[in-house]
């Protein structure tokens, strides 16, 4: 089966004048991006400034949001987190929800969906298992061990790898480096690359610039909940490097 969605632009997702509250608390101010097909994007900032937020809200995990988000050309910012992972938007959390009981190949079978197409009737990116173990060599080597016996790093490649059983178009990855041992972490480096060569786009929300300049186009930078910086992400190295200390290297 093969599922086809609108696409009107350029642009995958379309974010603009988001808000979000958990209970009274005000925490996003309008914030406002966009992730075009192709691109790796880095959603920056220190501890507590509203990344992992901006994705829940994009995915409607927060108890109250408001503000336009299109997805392929869709209003999503209505729709419920089933929905829009349908529609073929992945999201990674922060913190890895994998089934411990199930194991590496189960849990693969958890994310399967079917493959996709672009409004012009070419072929999206499609995975299967075989392909995933290739790319992912630490999860081959242990395809029937239980998700709860695998260490933080690989249960953090096995959430990817579960997501793009998926086929999305664009994948939301919420800092992936961290608490990863650093030989993970070059892998994480590697695999953002193909993915971004076989035409998945990815939103990623990371507060080391070491590691996302590695691989993002574009960046933004939020602090306490609004985008102080949007450039590309050379301009954002530059501004580092001369001071502007918007993210805690
Ligand atoms: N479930 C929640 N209930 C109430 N406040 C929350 C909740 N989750 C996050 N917050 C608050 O919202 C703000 C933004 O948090 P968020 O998790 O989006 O930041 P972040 O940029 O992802 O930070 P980190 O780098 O630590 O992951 C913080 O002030 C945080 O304390
Ligand atoms: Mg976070």
């Amino acid at each position: 089966m093969t599922v086809q969605t609108r696409e009107s632009a350029a642009e995958l997702l379309q974010v603009r004048q988001l808000n979000a509250w958990y209970g009274e608390a005000h925490i996003l101010f309008d914030v406002a991006l966009e992730v075009r097909r192709g691109e790796v994007v880095a959603l920056m900032g220190r501890n507590g400034a509203g990344k992992s937020t901006t994705l829940k809200a994009i995915m409607g995990l927060v108890e109250r949001r408001q503000g336009e988000v299109s997805f392929m050309g869709q209003a999503i910012a209505q729709a419920d987190p089933w929905q829009i992972a349908r529609m073929g938007l992945g999201y990674v959390p922060e913190d890895r929800r994998i089934f411990s009981d199930l194991t590496v190949l189960e849990n693969l079978e958890v994310g399967r969906q079917p493959a996709r197409r672009w409004a012009d009737g070419s072929a999206a990116s499609h995975w299967t298992v075989e392909e995933l173990l290739a790319f992912f060599p630490n999860l081959a080597a242990m395809p029937q061990r239980p998700g709860g016996q695998m260490s933080g790093g690989e249960q953090q490649m096995l959430t990817v790898a579960r997501t793009l059983m998926g086929n999305p178009y664009l994948v939301l990855l919420d800092e992936p480096s961290e608490g990863v041992a650093p030989v993970i972490v070059e892998q994480m480096v590697q695999m953002m690359l193909q993915l971004k060569r076989r035409g998945v786009s990815i939103l990623l929300c990371e507060q080391n610039l070491h590691f996302a300049r590695l691989v993002s186009d574009r960046a933004y930078v939020l602090e306490k909940g609004a985008i102080q910086f949007a450039g590309s992400m050379q301009a954002l190295v530059e501004q580092e490097q001369a001071g502007a200390k918007l993210i805690g290297v």
